[in-house]
């Protein structure tokens, strides 16, 4: 197998370096510094060790995978790779400037992917020189335990492009499947009206946030109630993703619930700061 090269080595990022290592890849994972790589590949080692726990996995394997990870702070040892997925923070500029660098460093028939949840894709592949060689690979959290990749193409994506990323994506053991580039491409296009109403519900005082994630939890069948959700996603990313939305539809059904925003704004962000919907 060839080389995967996974760009930030935060939640998404250290989740889409374990699956490819998982699946036989040699790995580069790459983060402006170390402290953030050593929390990344702590996060990947506990989650393998859940499957050691449940003797899916034994330490030796835990051991091989692992050290197909090579994390590095230097951007130049992706060169080599088969694919690039940047999985950095979700903002068009910084996302811009990667893609450049990317550009300039790797051959021009690398494919160069990006994990954004709600940035345009033909964005990101126009601040390039190859816009055919860029596509959407939008992983789910926690990417080892979720089951998708959500494909999406770009306005110049090729077809030969998405045929490779289809096939990598079955290398991973992911099930693909293609969206277009619209905003919120299609998962979050529903997922966050529904979690969004949610919001609207607690609000407006028409149930507790017990209730209210109770009621979709074991009356709809979902893992997990849309506030527990929203809190396990980050509200400043729930926050990010309507307002994409909203400004790309022009529609008012998008509106951010005013309590997300204000909870935003408090830095009540959810699972990551503490405090969101609940208290952690
Ligand atoms: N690494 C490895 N395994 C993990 C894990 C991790 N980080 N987190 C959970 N697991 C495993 C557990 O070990 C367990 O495995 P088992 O069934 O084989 O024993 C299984 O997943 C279930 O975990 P738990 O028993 O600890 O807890 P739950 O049953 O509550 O499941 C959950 C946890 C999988 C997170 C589940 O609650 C769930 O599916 N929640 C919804 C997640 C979701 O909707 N994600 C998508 C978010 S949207 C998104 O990412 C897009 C973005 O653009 C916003």
């Amino acid at each position: 197998m060839g080389t995967f090269a996974v760009i930030g080595a935060g939640t998404m990022g250290s989740g889409i370096a374990q699956v490819a290592a998982r699946a036989g890849f040699q790995v580069v994972l790459r983060d402006v510094a170390p402290e953030y790589l050593d929390r990344g590949l702590a996060t990947i080692r506990s989650s393998l060790e859940r499957d050691v726990k449940k003797e899916r996995l034994t330490v030796a394997q835990l051991e091989e995978i692992l050290a197909r990870i090579r994390p590095t702070t230097e951007l130049a040892e992706v060169a080599g790779a088969e694919i690039v997925v940047e999985a950095i923070i979700e903002n068009f500029e910084a996302k811009a400037a990667l893609f450049r660098e990317l550009d300039a460093l790797t051959p021009p028939e690398t494919v160069l992917a990006t994990n954004t949840s709600s940035i345009s894709i033909t964005r990101i592949a126009a601040t390039t020189k190859r816009p055919a060689q860029v596509i959407g690979m939008h992983f789910m959290n926690p990417v080892p335990v979720m089951p998708l990749v959500e494909v999406i193409r770009g306005c110049a994506t090729s077809e030969s492009t998405a045929n490779y990323v289809l096939e990598l994506g079955a290398r991973l053991g992911k099930t693909c499947l293609m969206a277009n580039d619209f905003p919120g491409f299609v998962s979050n296009r529903i997922l966050m009206p529904m979690l969004n109403e949610a919001m609207f519900a607690l609000y407006e005082g028409v149930a507790t946030r017990e209730a209210i994630d109770g009621i979709m939890k074991l009356g709809m069948n979902h893992p997990m109630g849309p506030l527990t959700l929203a809190d396990f996603i980050g509200l400043d990313v729930c926050l990010a993703i309507l307002d994409v939305l909203y400004e790309g539809f022009g529609d008012p059904k998008y509106r951010a619930c005013p309590l997300l925003r204000q909870y935003v704004a408090a830095g009540w962000l959810g699972r990551k700061t503490g405090r969101g919907f609940y208290e952690y």
